[in-house]
């Protein structure tokens, strides 16, 4: 005779199982999706270029960030990280990479956007490499799911430069 304490066991067992394979289909179903994000970034203005007195140079723009990740979303999307970097080649490093500015996009609705900002993050270069440097800026993503893994991807932007001249 079974007790009601080892068909109580059983059911959870069984409701457990349907709810990992329930969770294996939600991100199994989330690689079916194909997002086509979309993003723009205009440099509205260099606010003022300088080399610091311990010798790094050092530059505050304004940007505008424009862009459409709505297709990031799906039902499993709990929100997306983004963050926008400057990406440049230096004697030193094959790849700089500095982060600007970051924002975490909560639900699809806020998934297309533009904003007017200028740097969060400053833009400090390791060295005193910036004048007439030519650079990239990337949009980074990372999408966390409700369930499943995390995935991040990036759109690149290509043919900025900065001022000859400090100012
Ligand atoms: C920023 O860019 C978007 C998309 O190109 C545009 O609609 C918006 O007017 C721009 N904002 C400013 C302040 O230039
Ligand atoms: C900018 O991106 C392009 C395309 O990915 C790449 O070929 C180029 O080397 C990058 N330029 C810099 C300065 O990082």
């Amino acid at each position: 005779m079974h007790s009601f304490g080892y068909r109580l066991n059983g059911l959870l067992t069984f409701a457990v199982t349907i709810l990992a394979l329930m969770c294996a289909i939600t991100s199994l179903s989330d690689n079916f999706n194909t997002p086509s994000p979309s993003a723009e970034i205009k440099i509205m203005n260099i606010n003022w270029f300088q080399k610091q007195p311990q010798g790094h140079d050092e530059v505050s723009l304004t940007m505008n960030v424009s862009a459409d990740l709505q297709s990031l979303f799906t039902w499993n999307t709990k929100q997306v990280f983004i963050f926008v970097a400057a990406e440049y080649e230096t004697r030193k490093n094959s790849l700089n990479q500095v982060s600007l500015w970051d924002a975490i996009i909560p639900a699809k609705e806020h998934a297309k956007f533009w904003i007017h900002t200028s740097n969060k993050y400053r833009f400090v270069d390791q060295g005193n490499n910036l004048r007439g440097k030519k650079f990239n800026l990337t949009l980074h993503w990372h999408v966390m799911p409700k369930t499943g893994k995390m995935f991040a991807d990036k759109i690149v932007l290509t043919g900025y430069s900065l001022p000859e001249e400090y100012r």
